[in-house]
């Protein structure tokens, strides 16, 4: 184990020379905003949060977020306009820049082939202070760095491994770990063979509360467990610089299942492959189609102007529509993959590409010459009132079941993608060049193999 720690970290730590660009880079940046920030005439602070101020960032991996702190008394607007005008400032002396969009505008610049985000928000002291989303990083970041004691390396160790499995991120289309969530762990447990030692125990336990809020605020901290509860979160991490915030809010039980089970896996027989594993070859879709005997259907539909952030989960929502809709017509959606490749795409295997089903065929009055005709041909004939009838078994395409319940509104679709789902193109066993892979990794279920 031991043995396996060092080499990692040897990957994961950052150089001397790297430590020493990111102290310069750091250096400039203040300089730079600072002096701009002097020439608006604003009392604005520049703070560094994140994995560089804290001093977890992983080797190679040093993005900057530099915080423009307003005063508290600032109007929420005046911050928006001013913080969004100061950050494209600093921008303009950069190598640079385009503004992003989040909860409020930001500028995302460039300087030295590293990126920065200038992210406005308010110089909160407390929690109480807290008035936009990003304006607790600046708390956390001083909470991270008075608990961490020199347990660094320990949280790139946990930052890399969930990498590693898949599991590092807390953006909606991961639903993972965070970057603060790894350090929290982190301080709590001890070192990362300990948290990982612990990943049964944690969900046992459901709620840490680092900060003992449940004592200092225990009307504030039980409505947020309370909440989390209801929502039936895997896990309830009570925000040291915020009773009202569960820390892992995010975390979908999928990703606390793949920690749990590789956690085990790797106690048991440290790999290296854990924090890097091997990249899988793709192979053919078509290949695996025809030895899984499954059905792929894919649709293809336009979605311009709606971000991946609000876009992935809305195509998760149809996806999982379709495998219900489609499951009253017969058919068993075995696995699904969503996602955008210039168009959005919904793909789902089935277990079948035809159904049979059983029609009506009423023929002629038994005492037409027809009649006989009729009764001669059909094995099942029977009759109702004076005329004669018959059934047949017709196949009918998943192709065509797909379109009348599309037509019929019968698939529960996320809302904001609903008419272009509804003009989408249904591909049956097919995907256009750029979805091979994609069809790949659905297929061959090495997308979601937690074995990786
Ligand atoms: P980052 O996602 O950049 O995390 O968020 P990080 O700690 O810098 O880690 P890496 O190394 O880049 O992956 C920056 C800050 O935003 C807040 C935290 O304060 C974090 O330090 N944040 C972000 C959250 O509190 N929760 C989140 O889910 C994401
Ligand atoms: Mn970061």
């Amino acid at each position: 184990m031991e043995d396996i720690l060092v080499q990692v970290l040897q990957r994961i730590t950052p150089s001397e020379e790297e430590r020493t660009f990111v102290e310069e880079l750091t250096k400039e940046l203040r300089g730079i905003a600072e002096s701009v920030i002097e020439e608006a005439g604003l009392s604005v602070i520049p703070r560094f949060v994140g994995s560089l101020a804290k001093d977890t960032y992983l080797a190679g991996d040093h993005d900057v977020d530099l915080f423009l702190a307003f005063p508290l008394e600032t109007p929420i607007e005046e911050l928006r306009r001013e913080g969004l005008k100061l950050g494209e400032e600093i921008g303009k002396r950069l190598d640079g820049y385009e503004v992003a969009y989040a909860e409020h505008p930001y500028v995302r610049a460039r300087y030295r082939g590293v990126s920065v985000d200038l992210v406005p928000c308010y110089d909160v002291r407390s929690w109480r202070d807290v008035r936009t989303a990003v304006d607790r990083s600046i708390l956390h970041t001083r909470w991270v760095n008075d608990n961490l004691n020199g347990r660094n390396n320990e949280v790139r160790l946990l930052k890399r491994f969930l990498k590693g499995i898949g599991a590092y991120g807390s953006e909606i289309y991961v639903r993972g770990f965070s970057g603060y969530l790894a350090e929290i762990l982190t301080i709590e447990y001890g070192s990362f063979v300990e948290v990982l030692n612990q990943a049964g125990r944690i969900l046992k336990r459901r709620v840490l509360d680092p900060a003992g809020w449940t004592e200092k605020e225990p009307a504030v901290a039980m409505k947020t467990v309370k909440r989390e509860v209801r929502e039936d979160k895997p896990l309830i991490v009570i925000d040291p610089v915020d009773p009202r915030r569960n820390v892992s809010a995010n975390l979908s039980w999928e990703k606390y299942g793949a920690f749990y089970l590789r956690s085990r896996e790797f106690l048991e027989r440290p790999a290296v492959r854990f924090f890097f594993p091997q990249g899988k070859s793709i192979g053919s879709y078509l290949e695996e189609l025809r030895k899984r005997g499954t059905a792929l259907v894919t649709l293809l539909f336009d979605v311009q102007d709606i971000v991946d952030d609000l876009l992935l989960p809305q195509l998760e929502r149809s996806a999982r529509g379709f495998e219900k809709a489609l499951g009253r017509e017969g058919f068993e959606v075995l696995g699904w993959n969503v996602g955008r490749r210039g168009r959005a795409f919904i793909m789902l295997e089935l277990n079948r590409a035809e159904r049979e089903r059983i029609r009506l065929k009423p023929g002629p009055e038994f005492f037409k010459e027809s009649g006989q005709e009729f009764y001669g041909k059909n094995e099942k004939v029977w009759i109702v009132g004076k005329r004669l009838y018959s059934e047949r078994t017709i196949s009918e395409s998943v192709i065509d079941v797909v379109s009348e319940l599309l037509r019929k509104n019968q698939v529960a679709l996320g809302k904001g993608i609903r008419d272009a789902v509804r003009r989408a193109d249904v591909l049956l066993n097919y995907v256009p060049k750029e979805l091979e892979d994609e069809a790949y990794l659905l297929l061959s279920r090495e997308k979601w193999n937690l074995k990786g």
